[in-house]
């Protein structure tokens, strides 16, 4: 399936911010991970032209259609792929390159993907509960709820969506479950709904436990951990590399990484605290709400 293009629109974050830390130049190879819409990685591509490279990976293959087709606008060279980019080494070998001069990772879903009710992301949208970046892969939510205990379920949700309420969602869900069968995003949300009470907070009470499922069905933080492991291995001296994390259990592993690998002496950290978006942005782009950038120089 291709995406319609037209009404579905990806902002992309801390968009300036990305630049002014991984200072694309002319004739840089650019490996953006994560490169969904192409959003970012339009605007490295008219940096690093003429003679640049920007390497693209996405597990969605719909989208990689997207970038094509937003790429394709700029003049330049681009690589696109369809790959996990904890697959960096292959992707590096099929483009012919052995190291790069910056790397950008902007982590999580795009709002394309949110906002199409069929991916199941959304407990707005009535859809299926999916939840897969890679739609070639196996093992949706769904298919995640059938089969984890009640115990597993509790962890799964205590420990990737830090929910408070775990045990209570879990017990209630695996019930729903034994009892109808989960199949809709929207009767998800309501059983949390049933079983959460409603103080003050002013994030929906299902926010916690469709972040921790999205993150467990697509092996969020294993990727990362993998990736940052050997990144470095592909980064020339000087090349920036750039992340974008949206939460902080995100967050809090390329921090340690960040200054596992300073303290190694192999990376230089840039962002001593993490660079969040100024209020302006955060009125234009609500995704952005939650997005802290860290920037590093390879050694
Ligand atoms: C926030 S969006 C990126 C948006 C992009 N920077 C832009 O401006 O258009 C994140 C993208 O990363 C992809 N993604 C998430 N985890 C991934 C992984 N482990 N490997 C490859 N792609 C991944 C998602 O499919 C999604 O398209």
């Amino acid at each position: 399936m291709e995406y319609p293009t037209i009404g579905l629109v990806h902002i992309p974050v801390l968009a300036e911010e990305v630049l002014n830390y991984l200072q694309p130049q002319s004739g840089h190879i650019i490996l953006d991970g994560t490169v969904g819409n192409g959003g970012h990685a339009m605007k490295i591509m008219e940096k690093i032209q003429p003679r640049g490279l920007l390497i693209g990976i996405d597990k969605d293959r719909e989208i990689l259609q997207v970038a094509k087709q937003t790429l394709s606008k700029t003049e330049g060279t681009f690589k696109l792929y369809h790959a996990d980019y904890s697959e960096v080494d292959e992707v590096l070998h099929q483009a012919g390159v052995d190291k790069v001069n910056g790397v950008l990772l902007d982590l999580g879903a795009s709002s394309v993907q949110f906002d199409q009710a069929e991916r199941g992301f959304s407990f707005t949208k009535e859809g299926p509960l999916d939840m897969r970046m890679d739609r070639s892969a196996s093992g949706t939510a769904q298919d995640l709820i059938r089969r984890l205990s009640e115990r597993e379920l509790e962890t799964v949700l205590k420990k990737y969506g830090e929910e408070r309420w775990s045990r209570r969602i879990a017990r209630a869900v695996q019930r729903e479950e034994r009892e109808a069968g989960i199949t809709s995003t929207r009767q998800l949300a309501a059983v949390v709904e049933r079983v959460v009470p409603r103080g003050k907070s002013k994030i929906h009470p299902a926010t916690r436990v469709f972040q921790a499922l999205r993150i467990a069905v697509n092996k969020e933080l294993e990727s990362l951990e993998v990736f940052l492991g050997k990144i470095h291995n592909y980064m020339m001296t000087g090349a920036r590399i750039v992340i974008i994390s949206f939460h902080s259990l995100e967050d809090r592993i390329v921090k340690k990484k960040f200054i596992e690998r300073a303290n190694q002496e192999v990376f230089k950290i840039l962002t001593k605290k993490p660079v969040t978006p100024c209020d302006a942005e955060m009125e234009k782009n609500v995704r952005c709400r939650s997005a802290k950038l860290r920037a590093a120089e390879r050694s």
